[in-house]
Order: structure tokens, then C-alpha cells, then sequence
């Protein structure tokens, strides 16, 4: 059993999302199919993500008569990608919601030590009234995310969904630890982390397999 609150956690495990995961990992996968597979598989993890979200009714005339249909009720949404890896997963998400603004905070490991340092943060200036989508490839240690979520509680964001491809255990403990009222989405929760906190089996650098820069 696993030892965090499974309740917060939704594991995106659609047939389609399992088979372009798979080209995902592959270290014969090029830069080209990486980043184009990283757009979709947000795009299946923003529908799960948005799933709660409420509607309203709305007249709406069709060429043949009026009817009562539904839209969304005023929902304001604000994506949040970790630079760098989390921009490959914003223009899926904007494919969704077009009209959601985009905040940004740049962060990286370091090599040796694995703590995120942080180097760029700028939010919408209405970012604590928006569901915000923090968005990231890789949860590894869970230190970036971790940190993102801070610096969004402190801007007082009350609605934070984290969206993620590639997981382990150490890192989904870590975040849903940290805050008890965040909800993590993913592809998958891997096996563990090996010695330099790359997730096993994992997919590599997802950075460098997005820019081609390795
Ligand atoms: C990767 C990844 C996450 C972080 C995950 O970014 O995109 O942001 O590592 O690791 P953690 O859970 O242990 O914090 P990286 O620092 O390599 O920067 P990059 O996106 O610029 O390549
Ligand atoms: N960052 C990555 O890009 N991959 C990992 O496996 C861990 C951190």
C-alpha cells in the first residue's frame, strides 16, 4: 500500500496515453516525436485535470430551435510550466483552454546536490483567483514542484493541480506531503530513483530530450 494520500493522486492511464508513453521513454525517439508526444500526453492529462470542473446553462439557438445547453461557469485558469522541461507541455494545455494565461517559474537542479534553485518567477497578476495547472515532465525528488507550489500558496493560489508525465514514489510522497489540499496528476509513477535522482525506468532528461540539447 502506498504510503500517501492516493485520493489526491489520478494516474492518466488511457490505452493511447500507455502507447505514446512507451515511444516516450524510448531513447530512439527523436527530438522532433519527443516534443510533439509531450503536447499530446499534456493534453489527455489537462482533460483528466479539468474533469471537476462546473457548469451552467446557456440558451443557445441552433439553426432549428432554441435549446438549454451547458458551458463552463466562469472558471479562470492559469498554467504554470517549470522551466524548462514544463514548456513542452503549455501549447497542449492551451489547446484545451485557449484563453488561460501562463505564469512561469524557472528552476534547476543541481547536479550534485539535486536542490532546485530558482532563477526567473512571474505569475499573472490575478493568479490567486485561477486554477492553476503547474505544469512539469519529470517528478522526481519533487524539490521543483515542491517550491512552485510554494511560491504559488504564497501568492495566494487556493486551487493548485500539478500535471506530470514521468513519476516515482519519492517524489508523488513528497508533494502531496507538502501541501494537503494540492492534487497531482500523472502518467505514470515509476519504479524509483537511482543514485542521481533520475526516475527508473523514466525517460532521461526530459529537458534535453525536448530542446536536443544532449
Ligand atoms: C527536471 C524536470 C523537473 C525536475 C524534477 O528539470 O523537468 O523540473 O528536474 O526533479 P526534482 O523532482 O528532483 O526536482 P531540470 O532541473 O533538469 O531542468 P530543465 O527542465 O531546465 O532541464
Ligand atoms: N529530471 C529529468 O528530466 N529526468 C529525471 O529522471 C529526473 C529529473
Amino acid at each position: 500500500m502506498a504510503d500517501y494520500d492516493e485520493s489526491r493522486l489520478t494516474v492518466v492511464n488511457h490505452p493511447l496515453v500507455q502507447h505514446k508513453l512507451s515511444i516516450l521513454r524510448d531513447k530512439d525517439t527523436g527530438t522532433k516525436q519527443f516534443r510533439e508526444l509531450v503536447t499530446e500526453l499534456a493534453i489527455f492529462e489537462g482533460y483528466e485535470a479539468m474533469r471537476d470542473f462546473p457548469l451552467e446553462d446557456v440558451e443557445v439557438e441552433t439553426p432549428l430551435e432554441k435549446t438549454t445547453c451547458k458551458r463552463i461557469a466562469g472558471k479562470k485558469v492559469a498554467i504554470i510550466p517549470i522551466l524548462r522541461a514544463g514548456l513542452g507541455m503549455v501549447d497542449g494545455i492551451l489547446t484545451l483552454v485557449p484563453s488561460a494565461r501562463v505564469g512561469h517559474v524557472g528552476m534547476y537542479r543541481d547536479p550534485e546536490t539535486h536542490i532546485p534553485h530558482q532563477y526567473y518567477c512571474k505569475f499573472p497578476p490575478d493568479v490567486e483567483n485561477r486554477t492553476c495547472l503547474v505544469v512539469d515532465p519529470m517528478l522526481a525528488t519533487g524539490g521543483s514542484l515542491t517550491a512552485a507550489i510554494q511560491f504559488l500558496r504564497e501568492a495566494g493560489v487556493k486551487d493548485i493541480r500539478c500535471l506530470t508525465i514521468v513519476s516515482c514514489p519519492e517524489g508523488v510522497k513528497a508533494v502531496l506531503d507538502y501541501d494537503p489540499d494540492v492534487r497531482l496528476y500523472t502518467c505514470s509513477v515509476d519504479r524509483c530513483l537511482n543514485e542521481n535522482a533520475y526516475i527508473l525506468p523514466g525517460l532521461g532528461d526530459a529537458g534535453d530530450r525536448i530542446y536536443g540539447t544532449k
